[in-house]
């Protein structure tokens, strides 16, 4: 029979050909459109990241202000949608509910679309990029029981989206431009990062030519899991439980033992095999963080970098080549900007959208596209007769 090859997680399988994200992960680099991370998150905003990837160049003044303008005319939910949230458990985890509402958009923009079309493509894009700061909030608001705030488009991306989270009726949201420009780089450094596992899910369920809010939705559900985007929080659940820096070193040995299941979340990654260039950018923002907010005490801020410091000695990370990931850090910056730990998976989520389009964009318009159809080896009963 065929003859194929076996690579399970696809570690040595190249999916696609993309002209989005570079990595090389000997080395720490990681570059969007050929610009270093480290250069995108000191130099650009999250409006401008954003063009960036969909468009492969950074926006002209012009551009910009085109750009932010057309994203803000996008950023009301329809109130049917709106209604949506009251179906789901008022303590369901925010990523059901983000899986749930944002594949529900699928069902508001079908009919009119035409996945063959540049223009549809691009405008369910922006829609995407401007509704999820808005679904991810009232995501937070259902599940503290406090009335939906709805978007303000005088304020920028990032600062509507914290108006949203943190104003209530009673209380306008003051901007703050270190937590502002905080929030901003979390954004940045969760953009994309190519073919991952949400993204490979977003390319395979979109393969097929299928609803593209439908396969963001899929994306979604793909990065719930702690391996993935749900390790900023199993990583912060984890600093707390360990609770003590005299704590540390018992659960370096789980880590390293065999017959524990126990990683150290934040820690390792598939293709970084040196550092994450984007924890060195975010341990930078905690310390910025915790600074302007007089916390610099922070207690979990200091188990992190003793953990960090203890594990970087130690033989088992070393030869295993373990380092922390983006994870390790943002999880103690949002802490810092009271944002609930529940709710760190669905900023990623809302932050690696523009990846996710820009990707499946990219996908789309491929002229050597096909649909995404692994083979597998089959190790099952070979062919018998019912008795
Ligand atoms: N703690 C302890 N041991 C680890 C860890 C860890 N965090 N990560 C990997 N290892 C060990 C693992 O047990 C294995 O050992 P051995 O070779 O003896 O069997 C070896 O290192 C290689 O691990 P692997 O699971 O084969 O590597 P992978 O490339 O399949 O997994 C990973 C990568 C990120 C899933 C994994 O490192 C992990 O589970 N880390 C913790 C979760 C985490 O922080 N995830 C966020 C990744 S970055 C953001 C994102 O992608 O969303």
């Amino acid at each position: 029979g065929d003859v194929f090859t076996y690579d399970p997680g696809f570690v040595s399988t190249a999916s696609s050909k993309s002209a989005i994200t570079f990595i090389d992960g000997d080395q720490g680099v990681l570059l969007y459109r050929g610009y270093p991370i480290e250069q995108l998150a000191t130099r650009c905003d999250f409006m401008e990241v954003c063009h960036l990837l969909l468009n492969g160049e950074l926006p002209t003044p012009d551009q910009k202000q085109q750009f932010v303008q057309t994203i803000k005319n996008h950023t009301m939910l329809h109130e049917q949608l709106v209604k949506f949230f009251s179906g789901f458990r008022r303590d369901a985890h925010p990523m059901a509910v983000m899986v749930g509402v944002v594949g529900a958009l699928s069902a508001f923009y079908h009919e009119a679309m035409d996945i063959s079309d540049a223009l549809h493509r691009e405008q369910s894009a922006f829609r995407l990029i401007a509704k999820l700061p808005t679904i991810t909030a009232m995501a937070y608001k259902y599940n503290i029981g406090q009335p939906f705030i709805y978007p303000r488009n005088d304020l920028d991306y990032t600062e509507n989206f914290l108006h949203m989270m943190f104003a209530t009726p009673a209380e306008k949201y003051e901007p703050n431009a270190v937590i502002a420009r905080a929030m901003d780089r979390i954004l940045i450094l969760h953009a994309d990062h190519e073919q991952n596992a949400s993204t490979s899910t977003v390319r395979l369920a979109g393969s097929s030519g299928a609803n593209p809010f439908a396969c963001i939705s899929a994306g979604i559900a793909c990065l719930w899991g702690p391996a993935h985007g749900g390790a900023n929080e199993a990583c912060l659940n984890m600093l707390e439980e360990i609770g003590d820096i005299s704590r540390i070193n018992e659960y370096i040995k789980r880590a390293k033992d065999k017959n524990d299941p126990f990683r150290l979340m934040g820690f390792g990654h598939r293709v970084y095999k040196n550092f994450d260039p984007r924890a060195n950018l975010m341990r930078e923002t905690c310390h910025e963080v915790l600074n302007e907010l007089g916390l610099h005490n922070d207690r979990l801020f200091k188990l992190a970098l003793e953990l960090e410091r203890i594990a970087l000695e130690d033989d088992y990370f070393i030869s295993k080549k373990l380092y922390p990931n983006v994870d390790f850090y943002s999880g103690i910056v949002q802490r810092a900007l009271g944002i609930p730990t529940s709710m760190f998976t669905s900023i990623f989520a809302m932050a690696r959208t523009v990846g996710w389009v820009a990707q499946w964009n990219e996908m789309i318009s491929d002229p050597e596209q096909k649909i995404g159809r692994p083979r597998q080896l089959y190790v099952g009963t070979p062919r018998r007769d019912v008795p």
